[in-house]
């Protein structure tokens, strides 16, 4: 018996999910697909099967065959299509972010918490990496002792088209505000982002690098380098150190090669190619977890904390101060 999913928004990463879906998750069938742009929708629809098409996300939600709901349209449509889908007790797997701004995710929250259940999921990929998983057992078994500092660096080797400064934090440094909330077990209260000298590499008028300070309500400091003009490669790295050792991720995984009187490893080219077990990971996970009646992945709070600590990010680039993150009150639900 395999789940019936609909998927809202068939670019770039909705196709990513559709072709994972049809090709290499257990249990699970595409039955729906939408898009505004409808003929897209049509040309994904034949790769991956027989699956209806739909002009109206709304519509897609409202099918009764299907029976959970991937949202891979822009961030700004996510609000309505998570409402929707809480609405009509559809469980949704919603990319990140759950929504662009803190009162549009408070609304998600608004509408999940009355429940006894969890209905939504945000696509935080990265607690699925195996390197970040075997990172939180190591913390979790007291290897480092506790925690007391962070150190990420995000960097790629050039930003997509029309790539903003205040992208860098809201759609790079994202993932590491996910990652290390969930870590530490720990919510992050202020946000501090330094500027140094503008690469002459990155494209006008982007502020790259970006050296952003995060500090946590059990006292650690996390600094996190978002470099997104870094001509190399996609290059993912974090240490945590501890009162007693340090914990990080692994090199990448593949062959290492002697050469020449040179030992090298090769860089991810992109996100795609790094995280790809992770992509794959997340998703059979959410249908397992569906299928059982149970969604254990990161939840609306955690997307409602994440776009709540972006956004004082933001501020902190625009006013060169501290920035203090105030969280609303977490429901019960997400305890
Ligand atoms: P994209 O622009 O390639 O695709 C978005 C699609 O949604 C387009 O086909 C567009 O026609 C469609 N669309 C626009 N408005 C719509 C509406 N109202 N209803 C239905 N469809 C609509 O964008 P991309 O890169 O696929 O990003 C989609 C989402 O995935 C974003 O929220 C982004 O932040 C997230 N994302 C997450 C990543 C991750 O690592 N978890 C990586 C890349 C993107």
């Amino acid at each position: 018996m395999a789940l019936k999913i609909g998927v809202v928004g068939t670019g770039n990463m909705g196709q990513y999910h559709i072709q994972r879906l049809a090709t290499s998750i257990s249990n699970a069938q595409v039955v729906a697909l939408s898009d505004v742009d409808v003929e897209q929708a049509k040309r994904v629809a034949e790769a991956a099967g027989e699956a209806r098409v739909y002009s109206d996300g709304h519509q897609l939600i409202g099918d009764d065959e299907v029976e959970a709901v991937i949202v891979a349209s822009p961030g700004f449509t996510h609000e309505e299509y998570t409402l929707a889908c809480i609405a009509a007790g559809k469980p949704v797997l919603c990319e990140k972010p759950l929504a662009p701004t803190t009162d549009a995710c408070l609304r998600v929250l608004d509408a999940e918490a009355g429940r006894s259940d969890r209905l939504v999921q945000v696509g935080f990929m990265r607690r699925y990496d195996d390197g970040y998983r075997a990172m939180k057992a190591s913390l979790d078994a007291g290897h480092v002792g506790s925690p007391l500092l962070m150190h990420c660096a995000h960097r790629n080797p050039a930003p997509p088209p029309g790539f903003t400064s205040d992208m860098m934090l809201t759609d790079s440094v994202v993932h590491e505000i996910d990652v290390s909330r969930w870590l530490l077990g720990q919510e992050i209260i202020a946000a501090t982002v330094f500027t140094p000298r503008r690469s002459s590499l990155a494209a006008e008028p982007l502020q790259d690098p970006q050296l952003v300070l995060l500090e946590t309500d059990g006292g650690v400091l996390i600094d996190v380098e978002s470099f997104v003009s870094c001509q190399y490669g996609y290059d993912i790295r974090c240490e945590l150190v501890g009162e007693s050792g340090t914990v990080a991720l692994p090199d990448q995984v593949g062959v290492r090669l002697r050469q020449e009187g040179r030992s090298s490893t090769e860089v991810p080219a992109d996100w795609r190619s790094r995280f790809a077990p992770a992509y794959h990971a997340e998703l059979q996970e959410w249908v397992d977890g569906v299928l059982r009646g149970e969604i254990t992945g990161p939840s609306a709070w955690d997307g409602y904390a994440t776009t709540a600590v972006a956004e004082r990010c933001v501020e902190a680039l625009e006013t060169g101060r501290r920035a203090v993150v105030d969280l609303a009150e977490r429901p019960e639900l997400y305890d």
